[in-house]
């Protein structure tokens, strides 16, 4: 399962990628809004130190206005890969970027029906949001599994994205039902590293491995 951020802060993105196992990055525009920088500058610095995919919402909701802005988003880089909301608009958006092969991420999935309609339309990427389900007392994973059914049923290449995972339970459940990615929080991507005995083994290691050298 690949790894991305779900951030639009470079600090997070550049301390992820030091590890070398950042494999993408995913932005919406209330991640942008908190960085009060150009929308396209800070797609284009994420660009500059993440090679794999990175995801740039559009914020017009007509099929032409999707277009124009999906195509001046997709001309900042390769890796970059243009969200599209679920609504109707947004699926024929999809159709067209396709035939102009340009991928898309199609976010705000919350149905199975959404993902299906999302996949025949051209999605490369399906972005069901799961911590918002979980939110309203729905179980945000059972959707994920039920895409994952839906898309192996039918050979689709869609890959199924989890979004909106709140923390890292969600991503182990993610890779135990076989999700292409998972996108986290900055928060949520430090957790996935620390256990509190390997911080206490370790010390108790080398605490004694200094008895050694003493004698
Ligand atoms: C996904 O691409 C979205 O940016 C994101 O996961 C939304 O998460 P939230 O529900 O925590 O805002």
């Amino acid at each position: 399962m690949k790894n991305f951020l779900d951030t639009a802060n470079f600090n997070e993105i550049r301390e992820a990628a030091s590890t070398g196992l950042l494999d993408g990055v995913t932005t919406n525009p209330s991640l942008v809004a908190k960085e009060n920088r150009p929308f396209k500058d800070i797609i284009k610095d994420i660009c500059g130190i993440v090679k794999g995919d990175v995801s740039a919402e559009v914020t017009a909701t007509d099929v032409e206005g999707m277009l124009s802005e999906g195509r001046e988003l997709a001309k900042i880089s390769d890796n970059v890969i243009v969200k599209v909301p679920l609504i109707k608009d947004g699926l024929i958006a999809v159709q067209r970027f396709s035939a102009e092969g340009i991928r898309c991420n199609v976010t705000l999935c919350f149905s199975p029906t959404q993902a299906l309609l999302a996949a025949k339309a051209g999605a490369y990427i399906i972005s069901p949001f799961i911590g918002r389900l979980d939110d309203i007392s729905q179980t945000g994973m059972e959707l994920i599994s039920q895409i994952i059914t839906i898309y192996r049923n039918y050979n689709f290449d869609t890959q199924v994205l989890v979004a909106s995972i709140r923390n890292p339970v969600h991503v182990v459940e993610s890779a135990m039902l076989g999700a292409d990615i998972a996108t986290m929080p900055y928060g949520v991507w430090t957790q996935l590293i620390k256990h509190p005995l390997t911080d206490i083994g370790l010390t108790r290691f080398l605490e004694d491995w200094k008895k050694v050298q003493a004698k």
